[in-house]
């Protein structure tokens, strides 16, 4: 996959080095190109932002250094994600649309926000969630390692991320390891026991109590299947 990232600020991406991200870097799965659309400002005072027509607090980023950007690198198939509080919230069903795409462009703003006609030239507009940050780039970092950790091959084992919370519509069961007692903690009797099918049924119940207990509006979406209907019931 290849990711590039429209960004005044490169250096705030220093997380893209690390841990599992950076290994797929490094390993060649995933390539990050960062294109600093403040280089192709064509005033002298190399500013990309000005006052909006018809006033109004604070300042836009103007069309014109994102077009010469986009214009500069090839994207014909790519999926380009604007970062905007008023977007389409980003869940996990939208990590993994993206980690089966080829390509991905990330547009980071800063100031108040675009001149409208920026967005004819993105596919989504995106938003971390319902809160306003100090600019687009954390909401793309989250939304890059939350996608790139999907593509095949990048975690470990198939199997690793094909539990995690939310991609089964529940929220992931509580988990042991070593020790079996700690401080007077003890691990479930049920987990010992080798009884695969017990364990998967332990498992199933106590993702449902926690997603009921921590995020019951998982539930109103949710396709109940007819075991988890009867352990509803019990
Ligand atoms: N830019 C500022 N706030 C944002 C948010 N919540 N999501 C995406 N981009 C943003």
């Amino acid at each position: 996959m290849q990711i590039d990232i429209l960004t005044l600020f490169p250096e705030m991406f220093s997380n893209l080095e690390h841990s599992i991200v950076g290994r797929a870097r490094k390993s060649g799965k995933i390539d990050i190109n960062f294109h600093n659309f403040r280089d192709f400002a064509t005033n002298n005072q190399k500013h990309v932002d000005d006052m909006p027509y018809g006033g109004g607090q604070g300042m836009l980023l103007m069309p014109q250094p994102i077009f010469d950007t986009l214009d500069s690198f090839p994207h014909e198939n790519a999926r380009v994600l604007m970062m905007d509080p008023a977007g389409r919230t980003f869940d996990q069903a939208f990590a993994e649309e993206l980690a089966s795409e080829e390509q991905l462009v990330f547009l980071c703003g800063h100031y108040e926000g675009f001149d409208e006609r920026i967005k004819t030239l993105v596919t989504d507009e995106v938003s971390l969630g319902d809160y306003v940050l100090t600019g687009g780039e954390v909401a793309a970092s989250v939304m890059i390692d939350a996608t790139v950790r999907l593509i095949p091959d990048v975690l470990g084992k198939k199997a690793s991320h094909e539990d995690d919370s939310f991609s089964s519509g529940l929220l992931e069961y509580p988990q042991y390891t070593r020790p079996e007692n700690f401080r007077g903690l003890s691990v479930p009797e049920v987990l010992m026991s080798g009884h695969h099918e017990n364990i998967r049924k332990w498992r199933l119940t106590e993702s449902l109590a926690k997603t009921l207990r921590l995020r019951p509006d998982l539930l109103d979406t949710y396709d109940f299947t007819e075991e988890v209907s009867d352990i509803v019931r019990q």
